[in-house]
């Protein structure tokens, strides 16, 4: 099966936008002198304006029954505290909104997870999703898959502390091993000011996650968006956006105890216990500075740097039906010739590769609510792939991925495209 592209025909005003060219390494450096670095003069630290309130409105309420928790505990903890609909269930304009006020997401970013998120697995009418299992939209016409429903499509293999769905039948609840895999690796701070969970320390943890998913899952599937775009983003967002920012820290250092707090386990060392769906916003816990928002440059940047340093990461392919099969598929292939897999981590290319990959999968010529979304995305995306020069992904040969069992199991069929194969 081929997808085709369509990123201009989203946006007919494409031609028109011209931004100055962006230099990979230049901006990155910019933006992530080092992210263990306490103090950087780029980021500048404003409590009144940092500061996410945990309090009346915003209180912690655990999810009560009808309420929906899944993959995701940034968004669970959310839902948690009132900052999107309580039942789990959320427009796109509701997304860009919290995670804006709760996490300092760009607003760009939170747009592009949105729309991709109602496309694929939520419900196209109210431009809703549900962060958790699917089942009837909130207009109760179409079926929804909801993230927990999104294997392969945006949920995947090798998260952080969520298990793979073939090892675990589950990919939405914490897997207490995964999590203790993690929080241990600052067993050696003994002073606990000095823990900080930080960028370097995950893309190491990410490393050994993806081997023990070649060693343990006999159907690992690392996927073209749910493995080389929304893998790093699980990692990176940890550090990242749950990070405590302090005029020590403007850029954040991540203790043991919010770690805990943002993935629902309480109890003390050595007994920690996870409450599923009961991630919780620190108290006295402040989000990335005004300006400084975390948005798709950023998330790009920073993935096409680990990838320069891992290139395993970019691996599309997986297990073959036994652990330890892991053979990857060859990007010329899957693109039709326009990406390989040294081209990919050139210039730009890796965030043009997804960004097309990504939109590719987005309709056309719908009227109606979608259609004034996807024009602000386009609006969005369009001038970015100007602004790197982008060689133009026009189809993507996905029948290359059906022999790896984990993808032919679950293809990663999005809402619309079900709906389209129904007679
Ligand atoms: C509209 C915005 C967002 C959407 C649609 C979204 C969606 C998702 C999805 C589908 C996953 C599962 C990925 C996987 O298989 O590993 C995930 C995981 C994750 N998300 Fe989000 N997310 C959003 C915003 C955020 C924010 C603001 C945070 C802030 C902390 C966050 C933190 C995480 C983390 C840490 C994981 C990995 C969980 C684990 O396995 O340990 N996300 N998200």
């Amino acid at each position: 099966m081929l997808l085709a592209g369509h990123v201009n025909a989203i946006c007919p005003m494409a031609s028109k936008i011209i931004t100055a060219r962006t230099t990979r390494n230049d901006t990155y450096h910019q933006a992530y002198p080092q992210s263990t670095d306490k103090r950087t003069a780029s980021v500048s630290f404003d409590a009144a304006s940092q500061y996410v309130s945990t309090m009346g409105v915003h209180a912690f309420v655990p999810p009560g029954l009808g309420d929906f928790r899944g993959p995701c505990p940034g968004l669970n903890a959310m839902a948690n505290h009132g900052y999107i609909p309580h039942n789990g269930i959320a427009t796109i304009n509701e997304f860009i909104q919290g995670t804006y006020e709760v996490f300092g997401m760009g607003r760009d970013l939170a747009l592009f997870l949105g729309v991709y998120g109602v496309v694929m697995d939520g419900d196209v009418l109210s431009l809703s999703f549900s962060i958790g299992k699917g089942g009837n939209s909130i207009l109760g016409l179409l079926p929804q898959n909801g993230l927990t429903g999104s294997h392969n499509n945006y949920e995947g293999d090798v998260s952080p502390t969520r298990g793979d769905l073939f090892e675990y039948d589950n990919n939405h609840e914490l897997q207490i091993s995964q999590f203790l895999q993690l929080y241990n690796l600052q067993s050696n701070v003994s002073d606990p000011s000095q823990v900080n969970y930080d960028i370097d320390l995950l893309t190491s943890f990410r490393l050994s996650r993806f081997q023990q998913s070649i060693e343990k899952n006999p159907y690992f599937f690392n996927g073209p968006i749910s493995g080389v775009l929304v893998q790093p983003a699980a990692y990176q967002f940890i550090f990242r956006f749950m990070a405590n920012k302090s005029e020590e820290y403007p850029e954040g250092r991540l203790s043991r105890d919010v770690l805990k707090s943002f993935f629902s386990i309480t109890g003390l060392e050595h007994n920690l216990v996870y409450t599923p769906g009961q991630e919780r916003i620190p108290d006295n816990w402040y989000k990335r500075a005004i300006g400084d928002e975390y948005a798709i440059t950023s998330l790009f940047l920073e993935t096409t740097t680990h990838a320069l340093a891992h290139p395993e990461f970019l691996s599309v392919g997986g297990n073959t039906g036994h652990v330890n099969t892991f053979t990857g598929v060859d990007f010329a292939n899957l693109t039709g010739g326009v990406f390989s897999a040294s081209t990919l981590l050139e210039g730009n290319n890796l965030g043009c590769f997804v960004l097309q990959a990504a939109v590719m999968v987005l309709p056309t010529g719908v009227a109606g609510l979608l259609e004034g979304v996807l024009d602000e995305l386009a609006e969005v995306v369009n001038p970015l792939l100007q602004a790197w020069d982008c060689p133009e992904l026009t189809q993507m040969d996905v029948s290359l991925l059906e022999r790896f069992p984990g993808y032919s199991r679950y293809p990663g069929n999005g809402i619309l495209a079900s709906l389209n194969s129904i007679p």
